[in-house]
C-alpha cells in the first residue's frame, strides 16, 4: 500500500506552490522510504518553481533533508529501519568511468528511486534534484541516504544535504582553500556563508564577503568574513578593486561566485590574483551569456576556472565528518537555521528568501 502524505508541489512555472496529496510507494529493490524530519528551503527550489531548471512540471520540491529510515526494499543491505540519515542528491554508482578512476564526486550515472511518487490522480511528480522532501515520507534510492550521528538535530544536519554542503565544498573541495589563503565570496546567502565557514575551517586568513544586502554581510562576519563589501552601488571594476584592497593589492587566491550571474562571474574572474582560482557554485539560468570576454584575458590571467557541483562532495566521506565537526563545536552549522516553519509555509519562505530575510527556513515535521 502506498503511503499518502501532504507534499509541496510546483504545478506550473511561476505559480505559487501548493500542498497536495502525494502517493509514496513502498520501497522497491534498492529503494528506501524515509520519514523526513526536516527539510531546508533552498534557492534551487525557487529556481525549479520559476522554470529555471527544466520544464518537467509538476515538481515535488524540497531536497535538503534529514530523517529516519522507515522501510527498505529488496537487496538493501547497508541501511535499515531506524537509521538516521541525511539525504543526498548524488548517490554514486561505483562503476562509471569517474567512479572507477577514483573521482566519484564526478559520477556520471548517479542513482535515484526508480518508482515515481505521484499525485492522487496518478500524475507523476518530478522530485527536485531526485529527492523531493517537503513531505513527511519520501522515496529515494538507498544510496541517497547517508548515516550520520543521531545527536545532530535534523533541522541542522539536513542542510548538509544541499546548500551548506555546496558552499563548504566549494571552498574546501573545489577551491582547495588552505592555510594562509585569501578568499572572496560573492553572494552571502546560505551557500555563500557556508563557503565562508569552509574557508575559515580550512585556514584562510583573509575572507572577503560581498553582497548587496547589509544584513547578509553581518551574518557573513559571524561566519568568519574578515572584510565586507556592499556592492549595491559599485561597478564591476569597483568590486574588483575592493577585493584587491582587502588583499594588499593582489586579489584573493580563490574567488567563489555563489550568485551565478555573468556580472558576478566576471567580478570573480578579474578580482582573483594572477593564477588564482574561480569557483562558480551559484547556478546560472539557461539564457545567461558571457559575451565579449577577451580570450587573451583567459590566457594572461592563468589559474583555474571551476564549477562546483554539490561542492564536489562525496556524501559518505563528507557528511559524517562535517556532522562530527559540528558536534565538536568547530563548525557552526546551527547558525544557518534562521527559522523553523510548517510544510504549509514554503511559499512565504520563498518570499522571505527573496527579500533577503533568511539564510535558511527549515520545514520541520
Ligand atoms: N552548485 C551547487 O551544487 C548548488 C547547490 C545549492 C545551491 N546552489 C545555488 O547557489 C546559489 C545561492 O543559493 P542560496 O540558497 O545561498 O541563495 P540565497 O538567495 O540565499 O543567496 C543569494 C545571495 O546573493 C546575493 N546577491 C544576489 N545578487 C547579487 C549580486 N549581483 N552581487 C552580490 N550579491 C548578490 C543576495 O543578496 C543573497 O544574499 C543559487 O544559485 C543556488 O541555486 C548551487
Ligand atoms: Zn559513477
Ligand atoms: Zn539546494
Amino acid at each position: 500500500m502506498p503511503y499518502e502524505v501532504q507534499g509541496v508541489v510546483s504545478r506550473a512555472k511561476g505559480e505559487p506552490v501548493s500542498l497536495e496529496t502525494v502517493l509514496v510507494p513502498d520501497p522497491g529493490p534498492g529503494e528506501a522510504v524515509v520519514n523526513v524530519r526536516a527539510c531546508g528551503v533552498c534557492h534551487t527550489d525557487l529556481h525549479y518553481r520559476e522554470g529555471g531548471i527544466n520544464d518537467d512540471f509538476p515538481f515535488l520540491l524540497g531536497h535538503e533533508a534529514a530523517g529516519v529510515v522507515e522501510a527498505v526494499g529488496e537487496g538493501v543491505t547497508d541501511l535499515e529501519p531506524g537509521d538516521y540519515v541525511i539525504l543526498n542528491w548524488r548517490a554514486v554508482c561505483g562503476t562509471c568511468r569517474a567512479c572507477k578512476r577514483g573521482k566519484p564526486w564526478y559520477c556520471f550515472s548517479t542513482f535515484n528511486a526508480s518508482q515515481p511518487m505521484t499525485l492522487s490522480d496518478g500524475t507523476k511528480l518530478s522530485p527536485a534534484l531526485g529527492v523531493g522532501a517537503f513531505l513527511e515520507k519520501t522515496l529515494v534510492h538507498s544510496g541517497q541516504c547517508t548515516k550520520v550521528d543521531k545527536r545532530a538535530e535534523p533541522a541542522v544536519a539536513g542542510l548538509l544535504g544541499c546548500g551548506v554542503m555546496a558552499g563548504l565544498g566549494a571552498a574546501i573541495n573545489t577551491g582547495a582553500v588552505t592555510r594562509g589563503d585569501s578568499v572572496a565570496v560573492i553572494g552571502c546567502g546560505g551557500v555563500g556563508d557556508a563557503a565562508i565557514a569552509g574557508a575559515k575551517l580550512a585556514g584562510a586568513t583573509t575572507i572577503v564577503a560581498i553582497d548587496r544586502d547589509d544584513r547578509k554581510l553581518d551574518w557573513a562576519k559571524d561566519f568568519g568574513a574578515t572584510h565586507t563589501v556592499n556592492s549595491t552601488d559599485l561597478t564591476e571594476a569597483q568590486v574588483v578593486e575592493a577585493m584587491q584592497d582587502a588583499t594588499r593589492g593582489f586579489g584573493p587566491d580563490v574567488v567563489i561566485d555563489a550568485v551565478g550571474r555573468p556580472e558576478t562571474w566576471r567580478q570573480a574572474f578579474y578580482g582573483r590574483d594572477l593564477a588564482g582560482t574561480v569557483v562558480l557554485v551559484g547556478v546560472p539560468t539557461p539564457e545567461m551569456r558571457l559575451d565579449d570576454l577577451p580570450l587573451i584575458d583567459f590566457f594572461s590571467r592563468g589559474g583555474s576556472l571551476k564549477s562546483s557541483w554539490y561542492g564536489d562532495c562525496l556524501p559518505s566521506r563528507d557528511f559524517p565528518m562535517l556532522v562530527d565537526l559540528y558536534l565538536q563545536g568547530r563548525l557552526p552549522l546551527d547558525k544557518f537555521v534562521t527559522e523553523r516553519i510548517g510544510v504549509d509555509g514554503v511559499e512565504q519562505a520563498f518570499e522571505r528568501m527573496h527579500r533577503g530575510e533568511v539564510l535558511r527556513s527549515v520545514v520541520t515535521f
